[in-house]
């Protein structure tokens, strides 16, 4: 794995012209805070030695090098997911990367289920904690010493500091918006609703199949980490609800303005 680090970041660094100090890492149907970036030079994911190449529809698959919020920005235009059947190393890799090329905060955005009975369709959630349900671990195998220690802490996977940044924001411009623990799991199905209903008892607001393994693996090289959720279905509440991959893009576009409003807020003070 260092050694194919090091052939993607020599083929990276000589072609930027930037340093980026913030990572962003965009989710289902987030794509669009890319408009806000003042791009520099951008790779498709397939021109990247090493990199795997996304394959969910809504995630287009480009790491993108600009200014947003005053800051330099790497963004990563699509994440890979356990669920397409990519290891939780092949799924951080692109982290390990960031970091290598400097950065010093990772900002995540995804879309998950609501199962927080005060939780409504559209709601922003920032999180402050998270429930670790994949079968796997991306810190699993030899440890890499260059990057972090064998047994991380993880008391504050999510910065406070930004957490309160974030809050404010919302508050500020009246969006609803909660801050809660997001529990991830490995998909590709949606939940069953015992599954739902577990989620919740074991103490999430909210459920999805990404983020955590990249938040492992950035707090591994003790990188603070900010992440929101748009909450695009609810799952386990009294009456029976559908969710299929559609709504979930469709309900992510619409909230997409507010969570680019706290993203870049939250940029421009880190
Ligand atoms: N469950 C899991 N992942 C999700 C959901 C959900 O209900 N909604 C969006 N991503």
């Amino acid at each position: 794995m260092l050694k194919q680090i090091k052939e993607t970041v020599d083929f990276l660094a000589p072609k930027i012209n930037q340093k980026p100090e913030v990572g962003i890492v965009l989710g289902s149907g987030l794509g669009g805070l890319v408009n806000e970036i003042e791009i520099e030079h951008e790779f498709h994911y397939s021109d990247i030695p090493h990199f795997p190449v996304s394959t969910v529809e809504g995630h287009s698959g480009k790491l993108i090098f600009g200014k947003l919020a005053g800051k330099n920005v790497v963004t990563m235009q699509g994440r890979f997911h356990y669920y397409e059947g990519y290891t939780l190393q092949q799924v951080t890799y692109p982290i390990r990367i960031m970091q290598q090329l400097g950065i010093k905060n990772l900002t995540l955005s995804n879309a998950s289920g609501g199962v927080n009975p005060t939780y409504q369709i559209g709601d922003l959630m920032i999180l402050d904690d998270h429930i670790n349900l994949l079968p796997a671990n991306p810190l699993t195998g030899l440890n890499l010493n260059d990057f972090g220690p064998r047994f991380p802490d993880m008391s504050e996977p999510y910065d406070k500091k930004l957490i309160d940044i974030a809050s404010q924001v919302a508050k500020k411009n009246s969006f609803r918006c909660h801050v809660g623990v997001y529990a991830a799991v490995s998909g590709p199905c949606f939940e069953t609703r015992a599954e739902y209903k577990y989620i919740r008892t074991i103490g999430a607001d909210t459920v999805g199949m990404s983020t955590v393994p990249e938040v492992i693996v950035a707090r591994h090289m003790s990188i603070p980490c900010f992440a929101m959720s748009i909450i695009t279905d609810l799952g386990g509440m009294e009456e029976v609800q559908t969710v299929s991959h559609e709504e979930v893009l469709q309900v992510a576009n619409e909230a997409e303005g507010r969570m680019t409003t706290i993203f870049k807020e939250v940029i421009s003070k880190m």
